[in-house]
């Protein structure tokens, strides 16, 4: 793909912190940007990350006519990049484009753009291991209109960030609640799209487990309140009688793509493994009675993220002592592993730049 490119006069690079990163604060200098017009994407350009104008009218900021990704790119330890399967983060950004009417960019563009991206900001790839480049992928209806309709002027960004963990805790078990009142997503709903009303939905009832001390919350199913879907940014896996357990995607939950390496990688080296629905009742029991030896959350940002305890109505449940388990300490050293160059990487997930 052939990119018109306006490189910034001077790089900010020098004003981040590398020895302190945090998640999702600092963008580098360049960002990538396409516009759809008249029924078709316009020519690719890379310029300064900026402010783009947009009007108060502007339909996605009524609407949320809009979808992004995440997806990281890694310092290997040759020192080379790695960026971790980004045809697998351009499938899912189409899905979602086409669940909000949003004309699809193609995968082979995405792919191709988050590459010129992060190959022209090279230097804001951290280095420390836990650290990574995290890539922004973003779509959104460019339309000066307040009518409720699919819109017909779009713009893709790609934007990077260097980050480090996304949890305060790290590698440290979090503690997630159950809300009572609270769905994020139902049946037939946004729920397995990457789409900004899912975020929304979230935002007050993990504001209000945060205030009760709790890093996130475990969504149940929005029908029976009875299965669990997922928690706040992550899918979410469990480790009973030794098979790794995670709830099926039947459309309310997000398809993640860290999920999806973990279901891999367990098959791989031969534990059971098992997609179905799990009721928080069957969790809370199986936790009390000792058979279920680990939880931990799944993603992008998040990478693995041992829970320590879970809180549903009323009850408590502490997992392994509140100690991150065996089989999330091995997923997390061979995904990072293999994310870092470190070890090799047998299911062609890395994309070198
Ligand atoms: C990710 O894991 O990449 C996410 O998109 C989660 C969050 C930062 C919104």
């Amino acid at each position: 793909m052939k990119v018109k490119t306006r490189k910034v006069k001077k790089s900010r690079i020098d004003e981040v912190d590398f020895d302190h990163l945090k998640f999702g604060e600092m963008f580098s200098d360049h960002m990538f940007r396409m516009d759809y017009t008249d029924g078709k994407w316009l020519e690719p350009e890379i310029v300064p990350f900026g402010p783009i104008e947009v009007l108060p009218s502007l339909s996605t900021l009524h609407y949320g006519q809009t979808v992004f990704e995440g997806l990281k790119a890694f310092r290997s330890r040759d020192g080379g990049i790695n960026i971790f399967r980004p045809d697998k983060h351009a499938e899912r950004m189409m899905h979602s484009c086409e669940r909000v009417c949003i004309p699809q960019v193609g995968k082979d563009i995405f792919v191709d753009a988050v590459e010129e991206l992060v190959r022209l900001d090279q230097a804001w790839v951290p280095s420390a291991r836990g650290t990574a480049l995290y890539i922004r992928p973003l779509a959104l209806a460019m339309e000066s209109y307040i009518g409720v309709r699919v819109a017909e002027s779009y713009s893709f960004f790609i934007m990077t960030s260097p980050v480090a963990a996304y949890f305060k805790e790290g590698l440290n078990p979090v503690k997630l609640m159950t809300s009572g009142e609270f769905v994020r997503s139902c049946p037939g709903g946004l729920g397995e799209a990457k789409t900004a009303a899912n975020y929304a939905a979230s935002l007050f009832p993990a504001y209000d487990a945060n205030r009760r001390g709790y890093a996130q919350v475990i969504w149940l199913d929005a029908l029976e309140g009875k299965y669990v879907d997922e928690v706040g940014t992550m899918n979410i896996c469990f480790v009973k009688d030794d098979t790794l357990i995670t709830p099926s995607l039947e459309g309310t939950i997000l398809p993640g793509i860290t999920r999806d390496s973990v279901l891999q990688l367990a098959r791989h080296w031969g534990m059971k493994v098992e997609e179905r629905r799990i009721s928080i009742d069957e969790v809370m029991a199986s936790i009390k009675d000792g058979s279920m030896t680990e939880a931990f959350g799944t993603g992008t940002a998040a990478v693995i993220s041992p829970i320590g305890e879970i809180y549903h109505k009323g009850e408590t449940a502490i997992i392994n002592d509140g100690r991150i388990g065996p089989v999330s300490q091995k997923l997390y050293d061979t995904i990072t592993g293999i994310q870092y160059g470190e070890i090799p990487d047998p299911f062609g997930w890395i994309h070198t730049v």
